[in-house]
């Protein structure tokens, strides 16, 4: 079974490695229904009872097939996201890839932060998933890696437009547990911290075995407010599970690797081999040594996966890997490391 580990303001406990369901909405490939309920099914049995959907993950699809397998079962935590509802569109058919989604759901994604937003995504997703309960809700997106110049005016939404008084009136009635962000940036998160009272924050692609730019401010901030942390992106668009030795192309940050990614994932890859040690393993391992992360999210589109992925949660990793990847200036002199706690 998975350990748990709890959310620091709010007592939820959530497994240490969950299931990112952005998948299952058909994430640049599709997937059938009969695979996507084996995968997630394979994923519970194994103990990965934390899952991750969003409105934007196929369109409503993945936040679909994730609520009809988990309605009977009592044991799991589910997140979904608020910031972007799903209007109708007839002109769209087929599942031609849509924003990365091989979906057919015919919906169109808007931006909305505001109050009525966020309650009308909440209500929404509720019917989508076919439950009764949302354990926590994320802010998906916002900030200005996604916005660009349009970010004071989205980010205005979430304050005087009061998306963040709904999420904390959604907290207080107890309609939810926590509320956070989801998103690739950690500047917002400090931005979010200085109007509310966030319980946890959804990284993706900024604390991994690769890139440790969230280490020096923000991850101390989240110590110090009690703020705890999901990682996503681990394996920061996948070169750190398929490292760089077959030839490319590599994938980091939602596109092509540039070369010096390349070469310093070589430099990774080349220490993990010394210690007989999947470069997978290290990185998915590797986010969890920092004492705000409660859970590593991979995403999971297939029962194979399930099982590759356990595997390499699970694999015993030397001591002497984590001190010479810190020895050779590969990681943050300051990251703590899970050797640190063997
Ligand atoms: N803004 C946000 O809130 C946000 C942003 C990003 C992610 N997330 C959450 O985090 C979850 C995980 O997302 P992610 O970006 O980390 O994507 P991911 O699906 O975990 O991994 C990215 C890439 O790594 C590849 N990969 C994974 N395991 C592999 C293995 N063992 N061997 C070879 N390749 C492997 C995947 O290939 P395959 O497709 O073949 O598996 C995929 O192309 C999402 O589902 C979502 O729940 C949230």
């Amino acid at each position: 079974m998975i350990p748990k580990r709890t959310l620091a303001r709010t007592g939820l406990a959530i497994s240490e490695l969950g299931f990112g369901a952005a998948s299952l909405g058909n994430l640049y490939r599709p997937v059938g229904d009969g695979e996507a309920r084996a995968t997630l099914e394979a994923a519970l049995a194994a103990g990965l009872t934390y899952v991750d959907t969003a409105p934007r993950y196929g369109h409503g699809l993945s936040e679909r097939r994730v609520g009809d397998l988990l309605r009977d079962r009592k044991d799991t935590v589910l997140s979904t996201k608020v910031g972007r509802l799903l209007t109708p569109d007839r002109s769209l058919s087929g599942d031609g890839e849509r924003y990365g989604f091989r979906s057919a759901m015919p919906f169109e994604q808007v931006y909305d932060y505001s109050h009525d937003g966020v309650m009308r995504s909440y209500e929404d997703s509720l019917q989508r998933l076919g439950l009764a309960r949302i354990d926590i809700l994320y802010v998906h997106d916002i900030g200005r890696l996604t916005h660009g110049d349009d970010h004071e005016r989205t980010f205005a939404q979430l304050t005087t437009g009061g998306g963040f008084r709904a999420l904390e009136r959604l907290r207080d009635s107890g309609a939810i547990n926590a509320f956070g962000l989801g998103v690739n940036e950690w500047q917002v998160c400090l931005e979010a911290m200085d109007h509310v009272d966030l319980d946890v924050v959804l990284l993706a692609g900024r604390y991994t075995l690769l890139e440790q730019t969230a280490l020096a401010t923000f991850l101390p901030a989240c110590l110090a407010r009690r703020v705890s942390v999901v990682i996503g992106g681990a394996y920061n668009s996948g070169i750190l599970a398929s490292g760089v030795k077959r030839d490319g192309p590599h994938y980091y940050d939602y596109g092509q690797a540039p070369d010096d990614i390349v070469e310093r994932v070589r430099r990774l890859e080349a220490v993990c081999d010394r210690h007989g040690a999947p470069l997978a393993a290290a990185a998915l391992q590797f986010p969890l040594a920092h004492p705000a992360v409660v859970s590593v999210i991979p995403g999971l589109g297939s029962v194979a996966r399930v099982d590759q992925t356990r595997a390499l949660y699970a694999r015993k990793l030397p001591a002497d890997l984590w001190r010479d990847l810190r020895s050779e200036g590969l990681v943050d002199a300051e990251t703590p490391l899970p050797g640190d706690l063997a």
